[in-house]
């Protein structure tokens, strides 16, 4: 059978995406970000992204198709965020995708957004079921098993801040520049992670959970002790502690993963692979420990590129075209859902 072409659209957030996909062949992905739109009110405002993604989102298909040489009569599908997100991007998103695929008479599928992340490693790498993942970036951090399109089993997750969130509040506290994730590892490169004591919060515990706010108090306490004692912090002082900081991370994330592996290999999957996803897979440390348990494991370790970890409407498009080989259409009763856990 001959791969479907299906556009993809995603709204589910700060970005307006449309993307053309066939097969695992990504033939156009545009994104745009409203980053400019939110900065000054230090956050998302969803009355504000709603309104941009309302008119963005015709431009975003038209770009799409364009760069894929496709004309859109030679769509096959439409796939659209259905959840979960901010509900006015949603329904944006999902009315778009009805017109488009009620007006060429073409099936239409609803994509829960946390399954088009969890499935990129099938279209990047072509990962076989089940895979272990971990997603993390600047709000995510959980270990998945994904077992298919709909299947997954959540083996654990930070229960307070995710990792990026942590090095980002590291960064702000040194006074280092946003993004903190890139700026604490550059610092880091020139210290020593054995001079300050940082905690491994819940290695004591059982099981895959996490903790990452801890290690920003500590981190606080000695900052503001070398501030007291010396007066402030010294560029070696600052280098010392984001070394141990992102060490602290590093193993926590190294021991959760080791033991996250132990219960996916319990059951024998026939090409075992690890995939980590999301903005904090970029740090070299914490990737090298996590490369190298799964090396030892004899366990396949992929990194999706990072423009298909972040929010893109091509991971809509590859996992609206699971859902329909899987039978999975939707129709035009099709609802926004604002929470949608996997
Ligand atoms: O996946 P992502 O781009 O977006 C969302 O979180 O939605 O992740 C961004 C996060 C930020 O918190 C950033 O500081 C972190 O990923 N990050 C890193 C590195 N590069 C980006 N964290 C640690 N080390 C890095 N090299
Ligand atoms: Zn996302």
């Amino acid at each position: 059978m001959r791969d479907l072409t299906i556009l993809g659209l995603e709204s589910s957030c700060d970005d307006t995406a449309a993307a053309v996909l066939r097969g695992r062949e990504i033939l156009s992905s545009v994104v745009m970000g409203q980053a400019e739109l939110h900065a000054a009110f230090g956050g998302v405002v969803p009355e504000i992204a709603a309104r941009a993604h309302a008119e963005k989102l015709d431009l975003a298909v038209e770009q799409a198709l364009e760069q894929a040489g496709i004309p859109l009569e030679e769509i096959d599908a439409v796939a659209v965020t259905a959840g979960p997100g901010l509900i006015g991007g949603v329904l944006s998103g999902v009315m778009t995708a009805k017109g488009i695929a009620a007006g060429l008479g073409k099936p239409l599928v609803g994509v829960n957004h946390l399954a088009g992340h969890a499935l990129t490693p099938r279209l990047t790498d072509g990962l076989s079921y089940p895979y272990l993942m971990l997603l993390v970036s600047g709000g995510h951090c959980q270990f998945l098993v994904v077992r298919g399109p709909q299947d997954f089993s959540r083996l654990g997750g930070t229960i307070d801040d995710a990792p990026g969130e942590a090095f980002d509040k590291t960064a702000r506290l040194l006074g280092l520049p946003q993004p903190g994730g890139p700026s604490v590892e550059a610092e880091a490169k020139a210290g020593d992670a054995a001079r300050f004591a940082f905690p491994r919060p819940l290695l004591d515990r059982p099981g895959c959970d996490m903790s990452f706010s801890g290690l920003k108090t500590a981190l606080l306490r000695m900052r503001d002790r070398l501030a007291e004692t010396q007066g402030g912090l010294r560029a070696q002082d600052r280098a010392d502690l984001c070394a141990g900081f992102q060490a602290a991370v590093r193993d926590v994330l190294a021991e959760k993963t080791r033991r996250a592996l132990k219960t996916y290999l319990a059951e024998a999957p026939a090409e075992p692979a690890f995939a980590i996803a999301g903005g904090v897979a970029a740090n070299g440390e914490i990737r090298g420990a996590l490369q190298a348990l799964c090396a030892e494991a004899g366990v396949r370790f992929t990194a999706p590129p990072l423009r298909l970890c972040t929010d893109n409407a091509a991971m809509i498009a590859y996992a609206g075209g699971e859902l329909l080989a899987a039978g999975e259409a939707s129709d035009m009763s099709l609802a926004a859902r604002p929470r949608w856990p996997l």
